[in-house]
């Protein structure tokens, strides 16, 4: 079996994009691998937050989880926070990292345009990431496309690290998705659906009302063409609704293609709203049921204390094969 790792941030705008790149994947891996999932709670202070709204975040994200069919008696769901291992390994990572090359990573260097000075937090944040990776002797890590970079620097840093020292570290994988790796924004498909873009209608949240998801639908970006064609190049906004639709229906892009032919943009869009709504309505309510229930705090509980078990075993090899603390 292998061991499978992954984190989300917890925001209250968990999108369509969050769920096809990373969570549907998140569902699919569990009943073949050992699954360990996040809610990364210490990457969202990476930019300032109000306390008590982060933690109603954490624990809607911890509730999505649940509700788009994360099972706790197969995969193991937790908060970071809860396991002080995260922090202990990011310090030792970051002592073996070089500024160099987190400078050249694209999200810092986005977040960070134009700013003098930037959080410290903002520049170790892919450290961070790694050491959740690391912590668990991961074998694979399912993510949408954008955490390429992220990825290729945990897997940089625990070879490093194993050549230097003895071998600490299991070299990780990223696992992407083909179709649905990323998924853009509607009103602008050039650039990636995102949780902070200001417009509403940018995305669509698994949370959203089914009038909601209608109004961003019927508005995203298309092309004057008028043919339902998947050309990510020349025409980026019906493949991103291509892509959304391909995903959520589990039918293939050439196939959608084929159905709509001679079709216009109208009718296609029409039929995604139905598509999407009717994907998104189980988990919502799964989501209303579970949100504050006892229930979710014990699974969280629970899920921190076998999480934590995996992680002092790792911290014991890490201390030994460093040098640290008195060896016993
Ligand atoms: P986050 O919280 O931004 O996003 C969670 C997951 O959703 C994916 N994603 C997308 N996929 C496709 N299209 C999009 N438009 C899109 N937007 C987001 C992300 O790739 C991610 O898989 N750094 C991570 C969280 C993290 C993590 C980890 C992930 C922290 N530690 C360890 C894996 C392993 C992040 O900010 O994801």
């Amino acid at each position: 079996m292998k061991r499978v790792f992954s984190g989300v941030q917890p925001t209250g705008n968990i999108h369509l994009g969050n769920y096809l790149g990373a969570l549907k994947q998140f569902v699919e891996l569990q009943d073949d691998n050992e699954c360990i999932y996040c809610i990364v709670d210490m990457h969202a202070i990476t930019v300032p937050q109000d306390p008590k709204t982060l933690r109603e975040h954490t624990l809607d994200v911890a509730a999505l989880y649940l509700a788009v069919g994360i099972d706790p008696k197969k995969s193991i769901v937790f908060v970071q926070s809860d396991v002080s291992g995260h922090a202990e390994l990011s310090w030792v990572l970051t002592c073996n990292s070089y500024t160099g090359e987190l400078s050249r990573m694209t999200q810092f260097k986005d977040k960070s345009k134009n700013k003098e000075s930037a959080p410290t937090g903002l520049f170790t944040y892919p450290i961070l990431m790694a050491a959740d990776i690391l912590l668990y002797d991961t074998d694979v890590v399912p993510v949408g496309n954008d955490q390429k970079q992220h990825i290729e620097i945990c897997r940089d840093l625990a070879t490093r690290i194993n050549n230097k020292y003895e071998k600490t570290f299991v070299i990780p994988d990223g696992r992407f998705l083909k179709e649905g790796a990323r998924i853009m924004a509607l009103d602008d498909p050039t650039k990636k659906m995102s949780k902070s873009a200001e417009n509403i209608h940018s995305r669509i949240s698994l949370l959203d009302e089914p009038s909601k998801i209608k109004k961003s639908i019927m508005k995203a970006t298309t092309d004057s063409e008028g043919i339902i064609r998947f050309d990510v190049e020349n025409k980026p906004g019906i493949s991103n609704l291509l892509n959304i639709y391909s995903v959520l229906a589990d039918k293939s892009v050439e196939k959608l293609e084929a159905q709509y032919a001679g079709k216009g943009y109208g009718d296609f869009k029409k039929d995604l709203v139905e598509v999407t709504v009717e994907a998104l309505a189980p988990i919502k309510a799964r989501y209303e049921e579970i949100r504050h229930s006892d229930e979710l705090m014990d699974i969280l509980k629970e899920g921190a204390q076998r999480a934590d078990a995996i992680a002092q075993k790792t911290m014991a090899r890490v201390k030994k094969n460093f040098g640290l603390g008195l060896g016993r």
